[in-house]
């Protein structure tokens, strides 16, 4: 039972509140627990004070302890609020802190691509975004209202006791009971289901896809304008056909719940009426009792309530999280003292018999792989998309670790590597590289390098004169200029040179050139592999004709090598890569000038 309890996200979330801020957490259930107390502590200073008027005593005692419990009450309320927001502030920072470095620290990307672990990274990245529901310092202040109607009401009875036993029974049965009425057609119940969420996230989608330039020019020319709409106006309508359908469940429950409602608090009234009347109530205690009888009814407004549920759910995720990130973005520990990876690779590059498939997916992307590079040489890795040319890459840059096999550089496996160490000698250029809204000094050298490094790296990128160095590189800051999809690549390209220059042995360039034309392609391929002649060069292409001039052309298909050699040999091999060089050679040719997106006959 216990052990149940703990499990539930709300137990998580109280568990939190201290955490993020021992003393504002303290204050807010002191706050909380006080102000509940409040009206009942207000009903009886009433009666104490219409007593003493009755009986016609001192009244400087009574009234101070009305006038003290009055300000209090309105005191206290501003006072819990803003408490609640800075405590919800303080939840949110703490929530991201430990989300951030859960997803940070971790040496492999496995956790952010683990597929059992993106639900609960959706809600955690997104909770205090307000679009799931209102943000925590906001949701603070409704729990803490709920809380503090619950303990009212609750403590109106306790003291309704002194009056009679059955009457606080009666009364909070009766108010508690709208809850358990009215439970199923709650609106709160129906704020957070999957089926709403999921409601919901399609709609904002469609309302994005209207109001986001990004999507304006294939909206328009796709002709996805009513499309668009339909989707947001039809998930909108789910959205409210159910707060609909919730409304109308509560129609029969409403019924019962008033007539129970009314039945026990004429029950209670009546007695009271009939007890001052027989002379057996004085004035005072029926002021009092009457006010207590009143203020049980806020047990029916209070309770844990949706803002609960939305508060929660962020809180259970991130705790979830943070276990499971740290092994599904662990890599292995080296198997002996770790080696120094100083001027790697010296001698070779070597895969060896290396199986890798991803998490959750019992299709291996790598299987027996073998495949030599000596140190010093270029190699092009081309193709098919899905081949497992980019995996190479991650396995290369250890974002992952194989499940077989290994990687050595010059003989030693790259697991007993220090992974920092190993790291600093390689300059990579992903598909999908980060462009980082900052100056274009600190996007072609984002750790430093002096600016002539950074000029020249540039220059031979094909870059020299795109912006100053100053500039960022974003629309939207002050001087901030936009570039094209090809000019960030000639960026990424020199990030990777610049790299070179400052010492990397190993430059791996995953189809850093897929938007450039063709010829543009060639031409810089061209330029790197002269700038890089000192170092081993690994080039990914799906293009097999712009890849001619590597000192030697592995094929990749199904995750193995099936060719391998010079381009002149493999041309004479009249394999596979004689076969998609002249077919991409042939379209190319015809369309040489055009941009090269045309030309993906493969994508
Ligand atoms: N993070 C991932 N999780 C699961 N499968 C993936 C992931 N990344 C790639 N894959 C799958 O692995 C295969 C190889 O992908 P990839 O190495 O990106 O191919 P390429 O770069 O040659 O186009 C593909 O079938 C792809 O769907
Ligand atoms: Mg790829």
């Amino acid at each position: 039972m216990l052990r149940r309890l703990r499990q539930r996200p709300e137990w998580k979330f109280f568990g939190v509140l201290p955490r993020a801020d021992r003393g504002l957490g303290v204050a807010w259930w002191a706050l909380l627990v006080l102000r509940g107390l409040l009206p009942a502590a207000f009903a009886v200073a009433m009666g104490a004070l219409v007593g003493a008027v009755q009986r016609g005593e001192s009244l400087g005692a009574p009234l101070a302890v009305v006038g003290v419990v009055f300000v209090l009450l309105q005191v206290l309320t501003p006072i819990h609020q803003a408490i609640s927001a800075n405590l919800g502030s303080r939840v949110a920072a703490w929530l991201y802190d430990r989300l951030t470095e859960a997803c940070v620290r971790p040496p492999g990307v496995g956790h952010l691509e683990d597929p059992k672990l993106t639900s609960d990274l959706t809600v955690a990245r997104e909770f205090d975004l307000g679009m799931t529901g209102p943000p925590m310092h906001i949701n603070m202040d409704f729990i803490a209202g709920s809380l503090v109607e619950m303990i009212g009401g609750l403590a109106s009875a306790l003291v309704l006791f002194a009056y009679a036993w059955w009457a606080p029974l009666v009364l909070a049965g009766a108010w508690l009971a709208t809850h358990w009425l009215l439970r199923e057609s709650a609106v709160w119940h129906d704020r957070n289901t999957d089926e709403v969420r999921e409601a919901q996230r399609h709609a904002d989608y469609a309302y994005r896809l209207a109001v986001d330039p990004p999507a304006a020019k294939e909206l328009r020319l796709f002709g996805l304008a009513d499309w668009t709409v339909e989707r947001f106006t039809s998930r909108r309508k789910l959205l409210f056909d159910r707060i609909y359908r919730a409304t109308r469940l509560r129609e029969k429950p409403l019924v019962w719940s008033l007539l129970l409602l009314a039945a026990a608090n004429v029950a209670v009234f009546w007695s009271l009426a009939d007890a001052a009347a027989g002379g057996r109530l004085d004035l005072g205690h029926l002021v009092a009792y009457a006010q207590l009888a009143v203020g049980t009814s806020m047990i029916a407004f209070g309770g844990l309530n949706w803002a609960l549920d939305g508060a929660a759910a962020p809180v259970a995720a991130v705790l979830r999280l943070e276990p499971a990130m740290a092994p599904a973005g662990a890599l292995a520990a080296p198997s002996q003292t770790v080696r120094s990876a100083r001027g790697l690779p010296a001698r070779e590059i070597r895969f060896r018999n290396v199986t890798f498939a991803y998490p959750q997916s019992d299709r291996p992307v790598l299987d027996g792989f073998e495949l030599t590079i000596p140190a010093g040489s270029s190699l092009a890795i081309v193709g098919q998309n899905g081949a497992g040319k980019t995996t190479l890459a991650k396995l290369l840059c250890r974002l992952y670790d194989p499940q077989r096999g290994a990687i050595e550089v010059d003989g030693v496996d790259v697991r007993d590597l220090d992974v920092g160490a190993w790291r600093s000698r390689v300059a990579a250029v992903f598909q999908d590289f980060i462009r980082f809204e900052l100056p274009l000094r600190d996007n072609v050298a984002p750790s430093g390098a002096p600016d002539d490094a950074v000029l020249a790296a540039l220059a031979e990128a094909g870059a020299a004169g795109l912006a100053a160095l100053d500039t960022p590189l974003a629309r939207g800051y002050e001087g901030g200029t936009e570039l094209s999809g090809g000019q960030w690549q000639r960026i990424a390209l020199a990030r990777a040179l610049c790299a070179v220059r400052r010492g990397a042995g190993l430059v791996l360039l995953d189809e850093p050139t897929a938007q450039l034309d063709v010829r543009g392609e060639a031409e810089i391929f061209d330029r790197i592999l002269a700038a890089t002649r000192q170092a081993t060069t690994i080039l990914i292409s799906h293009r097999f004709s712009t890849v001619r001039h590597a000192d030697r052309i592995c094929v990749l298909e199904h995750g193995r090598v099936i060719e391998l050699g010079t381009h002149d040999e493999l041309i004479a091999e009249r394999g596979r890569y004689r076969t998609m060089f002249e077919l991409q050679a042939k379209r190319f040719g015809a369309t040489e000038d055009e941009e090269g997106k045309a030309y993906d006959v493969l994508a």
